[in-house]
């Protein structure tokens, strides 16, 4: 059983099969329509275009192209500082943003500041990084609906299909969340945010996910997760005022550990993979902007987590993808035959432990960059305290789609996944009164249903109708 296809971090690579060995390999038949290569092949089929018109194409085409390419908010979104150098060029080939970035402006900031706008008495306001992905958009989604205002930030980079970040941002746009298109490590573009909304809290969810991965593109991780961390850091402990952090951390930082269930107060200096080493790390950065700068900071470990829009790098997504294809799937067990198993967390658990890390975070000390006095500095486990086994994650999805899956089981390469995780979550339930209630069984029933709508929502809704 694998532990490779389901990693502890949510990082999630998945290897064999389905596992992305490039970003490009993730990407989805869905909006395959607006492929500009395939928009060209029909338009050059077409009899009734004349050649002037495919000239024009062409020209308006390189002319978007030079504009894009020499646009200081693209090459922004990449790094602005020298210091990235070494590996910015490997960063730019593999992990483009979707589209070119641009902010500022009175209209703009207009956009901002009402999607930050707080609705209720003592509502939040709250800068949400990595708003189009996974967590950050039901974050994003449920702050809003109680009346916090939220502002998102994303890069919509091209680790999985964009098109799916896109989806998100519309559903995301409909709720009145306004998502800026830029990077964490692009310091104007915070200090302006931070300046024109007196946020008083940041979720910071923007990473570089995956375990595998990082074994292809290393640099992400030290871009994302490390970098773009500190820029994040320093952007909110020079703000007026200072506003307080709650952040994923993850899982895979207690990596070769073997006690269990795995607590907070275990060994994390022995990390399996580089994605656990970079979270690792952000979890010491932490502790210096606290200690230095007053920072009030909340890490959060999240434990493998799964539910609608969620991560097409993740097992239990693209097994699905898979046994409905037909496809194989290669399951992966340890090297001595055992199990390999995930604490699979819902992601309405996750939410609801988010909201409560940020509900209960004190305030930042620090005034003009100068801590005042000692500041909250909180570690959490935000598990489900179950690990099931991959093959009984691969059996209820068998159940719920109604296919036999084709199961391959190969030992479990040593790419930097864990074999087991297990959460202790007292801490967080003594502190934020968290108590996760799906199960796997339950919560991958809501995934299936969502998937099928997503991707085939003619099919399934006919299929349903019929049915009933
Ligand atoms: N999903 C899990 O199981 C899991 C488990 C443990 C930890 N985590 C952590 O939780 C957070 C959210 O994970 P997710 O599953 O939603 O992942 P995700 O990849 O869906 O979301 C991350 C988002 O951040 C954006 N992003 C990446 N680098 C950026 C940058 N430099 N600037 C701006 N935006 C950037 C991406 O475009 C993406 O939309 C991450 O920090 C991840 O490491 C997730």
């Amino acid at each position: 059983m694998s532990l490779s296809h389901l990693s502890s971090s949510g990082g999630g690579g998945g290897g064999g099969g389905g596992s992305p060995s490039s970003p490009g390999k993730l990407k989805t038949e869905k909006h395959h329509s607006h492929n500009p290569r395939l928009l060209l092949l029909r338009l050059k089929n077409h009899s009734s275009y004349s050649k002037l018109t495919l000239y024009s194409l062409f020209g308006v085409a390189a002319l978007f192209l030079t504009l894009f390419f020499l646009s200081p908010s693209s090459s922004n979104s990449i790094a602005s500082s020298s210091s990235y150098s070494s590996y910015s060029s490997s960063f730019r080939r593999s992990l483009r943003t979707s589209s070119s970035s641009s902010w500022g402006g009175s209209e703009w900031e207009k956009k901002v500041r009402s999607s930050a706008r707080v609705r209720r008495a003592d509502g939040l306001s709250v800068l949400v990084t990595g708003a189009a992905g996974f967590v950050g958009t039901h974050v994003s989604l449920a702050l809003k609906r109680r009346g916090d205002g939220v502002l998102g930030l994303d890069s919509f980079n091209d680790y999985y299909d964009p098109s799916l970040k896109r989806s998100r941002q519309s559903l995301l746009d409909r709720a009145g969340v306004f998502v800026v298109e830029g990077d964490i490590n692009d310091s104007p573009l915070l200090r302006k945010l931070l300046d024109v909304v007196p946020f008083s809290h940041v979720a910071h969810l923007a990473a570089q996910a995956g375990v595998r991965y990082a074994m292809k593109n290393p640099s992400s991780y030290v871009h994302s997760n490390i970098a773009g961390l500190v820029s994040l850091l320093e952007a909110a402990k020079s703000a007026e005022p200072q506003p307080a952090v709650v952040w994923a951390s993850s899982s895979s930082v207690y990596g070769l550990n073997t006690r269990v269930p795995f607590s907070e107060a275990h060994r994390t200096d022995r990390p399996a993979s580089l994605y656990a080493a970079t979270k690792k790390a952000g979890e010491e950065i932490a502790h210096t902007y606290n200690h230095i700068y007053g920072l009030s900071i909340t890490a959060l470990r999240f434990f493998t987590v799964y539910g609608p829009w969620g991560r097409p790098d993740m097992a239990y997504y693209f097994f699905t993808k898979d046994i409905l294809k037909g496809k194989p799937i290669t399951v992966f067990q340890a090297p001595d035959g055992s199990s390999v198993a995930r604490d699979f967390t819902y992601i309405d658990d996750i939410v609801h432990g988010l909201l409560a890390a940020l509900d209960t975070a004190e305030k930042s000390t620090g005034v003009r960059g100068k801590k005042q006095g000692p500041a909250q500095l909180r570690v959490y486990n935000l598990g489900n305290t179950s690990p099931v086994p991959v093959t009984e994650l691969v059996s209820i999805l068998e159940r719920l789609l109604k296919v036999k899956a084709n199961k391959k089981v190969v030992n479990m390469p040593a790419n930097g996944d864990v074999q087991f995780t297990h959460a202790n979550i007292s801490l967080a339930q003594r502190d934020l009164g968290y108590h996760p209630t799906t199960d796997l069984k339950t919560g991958l029933k809501k995934f299936v249903k969502w998937y099928l709508d997503y991707y085939n929502p003619i099919t399934y809704k006919t299929s349903r109708s019929s049915s009933s």
